[in-house]
């Protein structure tokens, strides 16, 4: 792995003492504004992010929600700084507030990226086998970032292991802790790395689809898992999934991406019950609803995404789109629209005021 760790400059980039006046409690633990990431390929150029704006606040559970290719992965590498060349964030911040300094992901230096990941903010990948050792026991990878983020002897490392394996689930945990990856079935992996990212006790767990790549039943099992974890520690998790059922289980609040860009997000309730942006609604006509009968017909959002090097002009999703009104949406670019009476934003030009 390559992780982009040049950008920025001066002695301590990203890093800022002090919060402001404010106390860590009343400030989000994450604000990512204005986030683009971009792959300069021979193909051209590719804007995988483009404009993120999000926050997480404390204790609470985001679903990042979207097609395939919208952009959802790598904005999360991009919170880490784990974009592989030829990769690169080129604008924004990712403000990510500490006790006792603000460390802006996006220019940061590595020191103060080490600070951040794996310690405040841990991350856990849809393919847990492909993100461990084949070649070192389970005692060994997960002791090793024990010892790492508590400064643990082996033994303690070995003790809290087993402890942490417990907690995540792995029957008989003292024998399973010297086996190896390719001994264990893809939910045990997957519970093995929760238990990896639990090890430093982080404020925020990213889990970038930890459920595609298991069966139903597993699937169902590690969610309660997560949100077993989530409400004991009262860590926040960003969960990214494209199933909507998966968002519905387990967030409070939602943002749904479409090529690179957040078109709506808000209060799960409000953006499931009541969605604004046709992108959203376009997405939840692709779900079966329970007691809508075996007859309700399911919508596929119309069209496909379009190739990342062919970006519509406008609106991205224009193309697409059931409210298309040409000449304004394959024109304007959306901005963010707040409502007084609901929290959350929408991208869209049928809400902003001069679209009439
Ligand atoms: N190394 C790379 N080089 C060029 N383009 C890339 C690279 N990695 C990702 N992309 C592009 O960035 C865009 C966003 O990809 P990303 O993996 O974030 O999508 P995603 O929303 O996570 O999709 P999925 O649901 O399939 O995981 C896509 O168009 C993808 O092709
Ligand atoms: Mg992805």
């Amino acid at each position: 792995m390559d992780p982009v760790d040049s950008a920025g400059g001066g002695r301590r980039p990203g890093l800022t003492k002090g919060g402001g006046g404010t106390s860590v409690a009343d400030r989000p633990l994450l604000e990512v504004e204005g986030l683009h990431t971009q792959f300069r390929t021979d193909d051209g150029l590719v804007r995988a992010v483009d404009g993120v704006d999000l926050t997480i606040g404390r204790g609470e559970v985001l679903a990042v929600v979207g097609e395939s290719g919208c952009g959802k992965s790598i904005m999360a590498r991009s919170i880490l700084r784990l974009i592989d060349k030829p990769g690169r964030i080129t604008g924004g911040h990712i403000r990510v507030h500490t006790e006792d300094a603000v460390v802006d992901m996006a220019t940061a230096d590595g020191p103060a990226v080490r600070t951040v990941r794996g310690r405040k903010i841990a991350m856990v990948f849809q393919e847990p086998i492909a993100a461990m050792s084949p070649m070192h026991t389970l005692g060994n990878q997960l002791g090793e970032a024990v010892r790492l983020h508590e400064g643990a002897d082996k033994k303690e490392a070995r003790k809290r292991s087993v402890e942490l394996l417990r907690r995540v689930g792995i029957p008989a945990p003292e024998r399973r802790i010297d086996e190896y990856p390719f001994q264990m079935s893809g939910g045990m992996l997957q519970r093995v790395m929760i238990a990896m990212a639990l090890s430093c006790g982080p404020e925020l767990l990213i889990a970038d689809e930890p459920t595609t790549a298991l069966d139903v039943t597993t699937q169902a099992q590690i969610l309660d898992l997560l949100r077993s974890l989530q409400q004991d520690t009262g860590m926040a998790v960003m969960l990214i999934t494209h199933d909507l059922g998966v968002a519905a289980q387990m967030a409070d609040r939602v943002a749904v991406m479409y090529l690179g860009r957040v078109v709506e997000d808000g209060p799960l309730d409000d953006v499931f019950r009541a969605p604004r942006h046709p992108y959203t609604k376009a997405l939840l006509g692709s779900v079966p609803k329970l007691g809508s009968g075996s007859r309700a017909r399911l919508t596929p959002v119309r069209g496909m995404v379009p190739s990342a090097y062919r970006r519509p002009s406008g609106c991205p999703f224009h193309p697409r789109c059931d409210a298309f009104m040409a000449g304004r949406c394959d024109v304007t670019v959306p901005t963010p629209v707040r409502e007084p009476d609901r929290p959350g934003a929408v991208s869209c030009l049928l809400y902003e005021e001069d679209s009439a």
